[in-house]
């Protein structure tokens, strides 16, 4: 794994950005694994100011993101399609068609992630996926415990996952108990990745994640296995390191 430094928040997200923008702008088509969470906002907001600003275009690009919560319609202002939608895909050039999340409605939820990694071969998989992680080392929605040979599955949230994306609902009640994932095994397939990692709470996180053993209790872990990984982590995440 590499690591690149950066000062801020704000320096992390655009230089994921200009990292992607140039991997658009020199692939005739490329398929892109996509994250949500309050981490990737800045480095989509960065890609919408290019877009406006320089005109790169997305209409070659695929996405497919990593999870859903299980409920929650794509007009929930909760869902994942829809932050995606008004976080990104609503500013850019892209063909909504080609833009892939679990569905957290699906009548049959297990054909639903049979579907969708299913998709994900049919595309010939991801060639940049961009992960956030959560403080105790989910990737996705894979939780501590997950089978590093998991494909896209469906999870029981941990309390403490819960918990820390409450502050997008009204109350904890209303946060979905259940959610569809890409699997370890289908995260690990993509052929490049960029782990985003900022600020003091991720810094235990990111502590385990170099130094730690590699194992199921700590799902990120798996990624020091992977060819391909650069994360880039911000000053205040690396402190406590
Ligand atoms: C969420 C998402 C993950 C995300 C992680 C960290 O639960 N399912 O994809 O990477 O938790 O979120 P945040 O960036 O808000 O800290």
């Amino acid at each position: 794994m590499k690591m690149i430094e950066v000062k801020d928040y704000q320096e992390m997200s655009k230089r994921v950005a200009e990292y992607i923008i140039e991997k658009v702008r020199t692939s005739k088509k490329l398929n892109l694994g996509l994250a949500t969470g309050g981490t990737p906002v800045g480095t989509y907001t960065n890609l919408i100011e290019d877009h406006k600003q320089n005109y790169t275009s997305y209409q070659d690009v695929t996405t497919f993101n990593l999870d859903e919560y299980v409920g929650l319609s794509g007009d929930d202002s909760n869902s994942y399609r829809y932050y995606m939608n008004d976080q990104l895909f609503d500013h850019i050039d892209i063909h909504k068609s080609n833009t892939y999340i679990p569905r957290g409605d699906a009548s049959d939820m297990q054909k639903e992630c049979l579907d969708y990694e299913k998709l994900l071969t049919e595309h010939g998989g991801i060639d940049l996926q961009i992960l956030g992680i959560g403080s105790n080392g989910h990737i996705g929605f894979n939780e501590p415990g997950t089978s590093f040979d998991s494909n896209t599955h469906l999870v029981e949230l941990a309390p403490s996952t819960r918990e820390a994306n409450a502050r997008y609902f009204s109350s904890l009640e209303e946060v979905p108990t259940k959610a569809v994932t890409m699997g370890i095994a289908t995260i690990m397939k993509s052929k490049e990745i960029l782990l985003l990692i900022s600020g003091e709470n991720k810094s235990e996180a990111l502590s385990q994640l170099l130094h730690g053993e590699v194992n199921e209790s700590f799902p990120a872990s798996v990624l020091r296995n992977h060819p391909y990984v650069t994360i880039i982590a911000d000053k205040a995440a690396i402190a406590a390191e």
